[in-house]
C-alpha cells in the first residue's frame, strides 16, 4: 500500500533534476505520472524510470511558455491517464544577473515559464478537479521567492508570484476539496546550483546553511509526496521549506 495509490499526478519539468526525483517517488508510492517537459529524451527516461516501478507513465514535449501547447499537454495528459489528481507545477530554471543586466526578453522568459506556464497548467486541470471534487495542485517556489537574493530579482519575483497563487487558489478551490499548497526548496544538488555555480562555488553555499550542505533532490520530494497524499487532507495554504534553516521566516 503507498499513500498514493491509483492517483494520477502531472508533474512539469519532470525530465530531469527535482521533477524527475518527484515522478519516481511517487510512482514508487502508487501513482501514475504524466510527464511534461521540454527535453524529449530526458522525459522519455523518466518515463522508462516510471514504468520500471510497475506504474503506468505518458509524457509529453512542451515549452512551459507557450500556453497553447500548455493547455493541449495537460487536456492530452487528462485523457491518456484517465484524469488528473495532482499537478506539480515545477518546471523552471535559474538565471544568476543584477537588475541592469536583465533584459526584457530574459525577464518576459522568466515570468512565462514560471508564473504564465504555472497559471494556464492549473487552469486547464482545475475544472475537472472540479467536477470530481478532488485535487491536490502543488507550486514549486523557492526560499529565493520568500527572502529575496541579490542576483536573480526577476527569478524571485516569479516564485513569489507562485506563493501568491498558491495563497488565492487554496481559497478559491477549498469548496471543491481542491488542496493547494507550496513547496520552497533552498539549496538543491539540481539545476541552478550544479549548472549556474562551479564546485567552489556550491562548497562555499553549502557551508553557510546551517546543516551544512545543499540537499539531493529526493529530498524535496519527500515534502512533495507528502502533499499530494490524503495524509495532508486538512492542509492548504501552506508554504513547507526544506532548506537546511538556510531560511526561516516568521508568519
Ligand atoms: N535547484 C535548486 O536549488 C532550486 C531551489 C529552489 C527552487 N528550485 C526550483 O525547482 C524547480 C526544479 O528545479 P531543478 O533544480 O530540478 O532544475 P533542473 O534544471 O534540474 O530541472 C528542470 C526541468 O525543467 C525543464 N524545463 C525547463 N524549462 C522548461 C520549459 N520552458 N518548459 C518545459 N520544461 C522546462 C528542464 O528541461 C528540466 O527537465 C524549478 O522551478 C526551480 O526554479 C530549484
Amino acid at each position: 500500500m503507498g499513500t498514493l495509490d491509483n492517483k494520477i499526478a502531472l508533474i512539469t519539468g519532470a525530465g530531469d533534476g527535482m521533477g524527475r526525483a518527484h515522478a519516481v517517488l511517487m510512482a514508487r508510492r502508487g501513482a501514475d505520472i504524466a510527464i511534461a517537459d521540454i527535453n524529449e529524451e530526458m522525459a522519455r527516461e523518466t518515463a522508462e524510470m516510471v514504468r520500471a516501478t510497475g506504474r503506468r507513465a505518458h509524457y509529453a514535449v512542451v515549452d512551459m511558455a507557450d500556453t497553447e501547447a500548455v493547455i493541449e499537454m495537460a487536456r492530452e495528459a487528462g485523457r491518456m491517464l484517465g484524469r488528473i489528481d495532482i499537478l506539480v507545477n515545477n518546471a523552471g530554471f535559474g538565471q544568476r544577473a543584477l537588475i541592469e543586466e536583465i533584459r526584457e526578453e530574459d525577464f518576459d522568459r522568466m515570468m512565462a515559464v514560471h508564473v504564465r506556464g504555472s497559471f494556464f497548467c492549473t487552469q486547464a486541470v482545475v475544472p475537472a478537479m472540479k467536477e470530481a471534487r478532488y485535487g491536490k495542485i502543488i507550486n514549486i517556489s523557492s526560499i529565493w521567492g520568500m527572502a529575496g537574493a541579490p542576483v536573480a530579482s526577476h527569478y524571485c519575483g516569479a516564485k513569489a508570484a507562485l506563493l501568491g497563487f498558491t495563497k488565492a487558489w487554496a481559497k478559491e478551490l477549498a469548496p471543491w476539496n481542491i488542496h493547494v499548497n507550496a513547496v520552497a526548496p533552498g539549496g538543491v544538488r539540481s539545476g541552478g546550483p550544479t549548472k549556474l555555480d562551479n564546485s567552489d562555488v556550491l562548497k562555499a553555499k553549502e557551508e553557510k546553511v546551517p546543516l551544512k550542505r545543499y540537499c539531493e533532490p529526493v529530498e524535496i520530494s519527500y515534502a512533495v509526496a507528502y502533499l499530494a497524499s490524503p495524509e495532508a487532507d486538512f492542509v492548504t495554504g501552506q508554504v513547507i521549506s526544506p532548506n537546511g534553516g538556510e531560511t526561516i521566516v516568521g508568519y
